[in-house]
């Protein structure tokens, strides 16, 4: 027995250290380690031996087993470095090959130029607010000083959801809101969606727009046109000319309209002005004193001044393109031209 199994061990080893292939190496382990294997056999027949040999055949199967465990360990050992090594080899990467170019995607021009503009706000000590885009009737227009039947409504051709519940036309809704809330003096800027019956080159049903409000105890025309002057040369650049034109909105008194001079030709005159040199950017003025009282703020002790700006618009003079249409269509082709 004792010879039997050191023949196991000679056998054994020599077929490990000839096998050239993982898979018949773990064949042959299972040939003489595994359940039915030549080794457990042995080990098996253990009780057949008398007893005073036992400690002397248990030491030699122990033996020959570590022998042959220690052997099929370093032998798998090998044979797992050479597959990583094989694998390395075939998975080389080559640094020097030339990339593909990473392509970068930008702002869509409309949340660009809102971005922008808000970073002025800001700057300015203006506090970004919302409001909802489904309106009352009373914060679109009652609370700005726009009753139901008045003329100026014409102007803004409304989704009606309900008679008194709509899509609302104008960011100047959240101001009825704000100040209702808000303690002056504050300066709130309100960018969002807003939705007029419109639909044409220079329309569209869904458009943006930016609302700043400012409400304190001494504030007066002045003042608003020194802030729209210095946030409009921010947005279109030093160079540019801004012109303050007499308007109507229910909800200021007095009322402008606020041109900068084209940035496409520098005042000069082309088709993206019409040859004028200008371009209407927003409409503002000092707050009707009726929009305050509307909301319970004393108008004899406060002020304020408004305005708002048509983000599209000032996309398109940026960008010189006289249809907005496309803005909305999501071509990359397109949308990659824009600054
Ligand atoms: N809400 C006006 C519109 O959509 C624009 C506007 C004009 C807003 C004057 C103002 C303002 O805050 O003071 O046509």
């Amino acid at each position: 027995m004792e010879q039997e199994l050191y023949n196991i061990k000679e056998n054994a080893l020599k077929e490990i250290n000839d096998v050239q292939d993982k898979k018949l190496l773990a064949e042959i382990k299972v040939k003489y380690l595994g359940k039915q294997g030549e080794l457990t056999a042995i080990l098996r027949n253990m009780r057949n031996i008398a007893p005073e040999d036992r400690p002397k055949m248990g030491a030699i199967v122990n033996e020959v087993r570590n022998a042959l465990e220690e052997a099929f360990y370093s032998k798998e050992d090998i044979f797992a470095k050479q597959e990583l090594e094989e694998k390395l080899q075939s998975e080389k990467v080559d640094i020097t090959e030339p990339s593909k170019g990473i392509r970068k995607g930008s702002l869509h021009p409309i949340p660009s130029v809102l971005d922008k503009f808000i970073d002025i706000c800001v700057s300015m000590g203006f506090t970004v607010v919302e409001g909802p885009e489904v309106e009352s009737d009373y914060y679109n227009f009652e609370s700005m000083n726009t009753p139901k039947n008045h003329p100026a409504r014409d102007m803004q051709d409304s989704f009606y959801i309900t008679e008194n519940i709509l899509l609302r036309t104008q960011t100047s809704a959240v101001q009825g809101r704000e100040l209702e809330t808000r303690k002056p003096p504050f300066k709130i800027v309100v960018p969002g969606r807003t939705y007029r019956n419109d639909s044409d080159s220079t329309h569209s049903p869904m458009f943006h727009q930016m609302e700043g409000l400012v409400v304190d105890e001494n504030v007066s025309m002045a003042d608003l046109k020194i802030m729209l002057s210095e946030m409009m040369k921010r947005l279109y650049g030093e160079n540019t000319k801004i012109r303050f034109r007499p308007s109507y909105f229910p909800f200021t008194e007095p009322s402008i309209e606020v041109d900068v001079s084209c940035p496409n030709c520098a005042g000069n005159g082309c088709k993206t002005c019409k040859g004028t040199g200008f371009l209407e950017i927003l409409g503002a003025g000092v707050v009707n004193p009726k929009v305050l009282e509307i909301a319970g703020i004393d108008s004899k002790k406060y002020r304020g001044f408004a305005f708002g700006m048509g983000i599209e618009r000032t996309s398109m003079v940026l960008n010189s393109i006289s249809d907005l249409r496309p803005m909305f269509k999501n071509d990359a082709r397109f949308l990659n031209q824009m600054k």
